[in-house]
């Protein structure tokens, strides 16, 4: 009788499911779309030379990141647990191993690693909805913009009080364990951040320098590509995404049997590409038309934006709400980014949700102050990569983030058996599920290494 369920049925979740279909690609949409579209791609394609970085960042989003998402999705389901107590049953019911846990271990803390510095930017989008709702930037300049920005982020008290402040906002947002609620603010941020993003286009496009935008955006100039420029949009394409760390698992946890995995993998990823998109043509036409840098790094959007909500009519309060709708998206994301570590607190610690929640909340939040001070006092103690923010950042992103990816693809494609992930993929096991077989086990394994090895110079 037990036969004829699959293993996700028969192995109930600790913690029910997301309401439906919708339900469940709205979340993981709120835990794509954030500042990694909106803040960091752009900066990421300005310093990164423009086109060619953004042609390679879509080409590892559709070749690695989409089969790695689904692959993400399958596990999470299949297990019904927190992303390591998940990998320990898979990996024992498949091999024999429960060493395949360590690499929810490893996504844990990659996750405190990247909410520290997500949670300060978060913060600074919260200081600049109270910034453009009392209309600090009409009829402003880029010089006074940036001026702005600086002595903003040099405030370690200032940056300091927000982190805090949107640290909190998570903790009791995941200590109620309202990750399913969010589904309602999810379905109608998402959309309206997609308008905001229409309205500015418009602007960009009437008082920017569009084309010149475009052509940055779009016109590949290879020159400028090394080792390093594919390793830095691999990182971006895993970091908007969500994966390689176990979000995305944690979340399949609660997905009902009956959803398709490759159709929500494929409508999220659509998705969070265009808003990223979408927002570089917002931002580098306004770089141009004011003889701003493409490759300002953090601050990009700080100081692009607010010229143009100084400048729109009623751009007070377009501005008020894009960074009041982008803390939203932020907020989502980082949810999601606490996820794996509270359920996994909860299921083998035995702590209650919001004892967990504010213990691994407080760990963060220190962690968060090495970010707070690499942009004030410590901003020229560089070492490696540059700041301690940049380290982090690229600890996580271009190391951490990927090698989590290789691990779950490799254990999706090579230790799971075929009968087990055409299960939950696709039980007719038809061509969509042969492409994501092919994909996981030689192609993603095989580009991931050859990024890895072309960033530490092995092929120049
Ligand atoms: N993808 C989110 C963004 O673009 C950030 C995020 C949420 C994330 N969960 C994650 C990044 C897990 C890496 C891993 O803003």
């Amino acid at each position: 009788m037990a036969d004829s369920l699959t293993k996700s049925e028969q192995r109930s979740s600790l913690h029910g499911h997301w309401s439906s279909r919708v339900g469940f690609i709205l979340a993981v949409t709120g835990a794509a779309v954030g500042l990694g579209n909106i803040w960091k791609f752009p900066y990421m394609a300005g310093m990164n030379g423009g086109g060619a970085f953004v042609l390679i960042y879509l080409a590892c989003v559709l070749v690695i990141g989409l089969p790695i998402m689904m692959s993400e999705i399958m596990i999470g389901r299949r297990g019904r647990r927190n992303p390591v107590a998940t990998m320990q049953i898979l990996g024992e019911e498949e091999s024999g191993q429960r060493k395949w846990g360590l690499v929810g271990i490893i996504g844990v803390l990659g996750g405190f690693i990247i909410l520290s510095f997500y949670s300060v930017i978060a913060g600074w989008t919260v200081a600049y909805v109270f910034k453009t709702a009392s209309n600090e930037f009409a009829n402003t300049n880029a010089q006074s913009v940036s001026e702005a920005f600086n002595s903003f982020v040099g405030n370690p008290f200032i940056t300091g009080f927000w982190h805090t402040a949107f640290m909190t906002m998570t903790v009791i947002l995941v200590a109620l364990g309202v990750e399913k609620g969010l589904e309602k603010a999810v379905r109608f941020m998402v959309p309206a951040l997609l308008v905001l993003l229409l309205v500015l286009l418009g602007y960009a496009i009437n008082s920017g320098s569009f084309m010149e935008g475009v052509v940055f955006m779009f016109q590949p100039d290879f020159s400028k590509v090394d080792g390093g420029t594919v390793l830095a949009a691999m990182g971006q394409a895993f970091f908007t995404l969500s994966v390689g760390m176990g979000s995305i698992m944690a979340y399949g946890a609660y997905l009902p049997q009956d959803t398709s995995i490759v159709q929500t993998s494929i409508a999220v990823v659509v998705a969070d590409t265009a808003i990223a998109i979408l927002a570089g043509l917002v931002i580098f036409p306004i770089v141009f038309a004011n003889g701003l840098e493409t490759a300002e790094g953090p601050g990009l959007i700080f100081q692009t934006l607010p010229l143009a909500f100084g400048q729109l009519a009623g751009g007070a309060i377009f501005g008020t709400l894009f960074f009041l709708l982008l803390g939203f998206a932020a907020l989502t994301s980082a949810i999601s980014l606490m996820e794996p570590a509270v359920a996994w607190m909860i299921e083998s610690h035995r702590l209650s949700r919001p004892k967990a929640a504010i213990v691994i909340g407080i760990v963060i939040w220190l962690l968060g102050f090495l970010t707070v001070l690499s942009f004030s006092t410590l901003k020229d103690l560089t070492f490696l990569q540059g700041t301690i923010f940049d380290n982090l950042d690229y600890l996580a992103s271009n190391i951490m983030l990927p090698l989590g990816g290789l691990a779950i693809t490799i254990f999706a494609g090579w230790i799971m058996c075929r009968n087990s992930s055409a299960d939950e993929l696709d039980p007719v096991a038809g061509s969509v599920y042969k492409l994501w077989r092919l994909l996981t086990r030689y192609v993603v394994p095989v580009a991931v290494v050859l990024v890895f090895l072309n960033a530490i110079g092995v092929f120049s």
